[in-house]
């Protein structure tokens, strides 16, 4: 963190974080998840609660202990995250929306586990959409609070990472986008991070790069010279 370490800016400031990647039950046994280690958002909220800040952490599978000064409210799937995050963020200053929150989820979820052989064999797996968390929390938001996404974006044909960054940005209606580039095999699971804050008119910030410490003081950094 070096010299972010030090610095005091979010002191009197309530931040809601959520991390991890959400898991949507199938059966009792299996869920359908992704590979979110959760290590970006618990940086965020580390570094937040280093610079002075009460920090509520929702969790979502990370499996790390709690940061220091840091209240962890776990929630496993994608509505529980969303009843956690509209329940914590009534209050806060500022709401970052790091978690990985699976888009689809079983449209049923067998009681019993299910077995091979059998006519109750499964050929497919029903979804149906989960709810957008970061856009209904735009949505009700009090005044003066910032809402801060993530997306993780790859260049293709139709434009580059910050093309898609910046159409995500306008859809989604958040204050700041934190977007990284994936492109390149992806960051997940990896201790070093590299992103770019984009702020609602578009503009980027510079490119903070190493570790997610690093990257978490950088994104601290864009946000708290705009609260209000
Ligand atoms: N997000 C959310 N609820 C969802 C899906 C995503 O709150 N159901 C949030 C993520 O936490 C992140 C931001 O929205 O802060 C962008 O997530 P991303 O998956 O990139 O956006 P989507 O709108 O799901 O678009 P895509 O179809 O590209 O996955
Ligand atoms: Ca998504």
């Amino acid at each position: 963190a070096g010299a972010g370490a030090l610095t005091q800016d979010l002191v009197g400031r309530r931040v809601v974080i959520s991390a991890g990647g959400t898991r949507e039950p199938l059966d009792p046994v299996r869920y359908l998840g992704n590979r979110s280690s959760g290590r970006q958002g618990w940086a965020l909220a580390r570094v937040a609660a280093a610079r002075g800040a009460e920090v509520v952490l929702v969790a979502a599978n990370v499996d790390l202990p709690a940061p220091f000064g840091v209240r962890v409210v776990p929630a496993g799937t994608a509505e529980e995250l969303r009843a956690a995050m509209l329940a914590e963020s009534a209050d806060a200053d500022v709401v970052v929306m790091a978690a990985a929150v699976a888009d689809f989820r079983p449209e049923t979820v067998a009681a019993t586990k299910l077995k091979k052989g059998g006519a109750a064999e499964p050929s497919a797996v029903p979804l149906v959409r989960n709810p957008d968390v970061l856009a209904e929390l735009v949505t009700k938001r009090p005044a003066g609070q910032l809402v801060v996404g993530f997306a993780a974006e790859t260049g293709d044909d139709a434009g580059d990472v910050l093309t898609h960054a910046r159409a995500k940005l306008a859809r989604k209606g958040c204050d700041l986008l934190v977007v990284n580039d994936v492109s390149g095999g992806g960051v997940f699971g990896r201790p070093d991070n590299a992103a770019v804050v984009l702020a609602a008119d578009g503009t980027a910030g510079e490119e903070l790069q190493g570790s997610k410490d690093a990257v978490a003081a950088g994104i601290w950094s864009a946000v708290a010279p705009r609260l209000s």
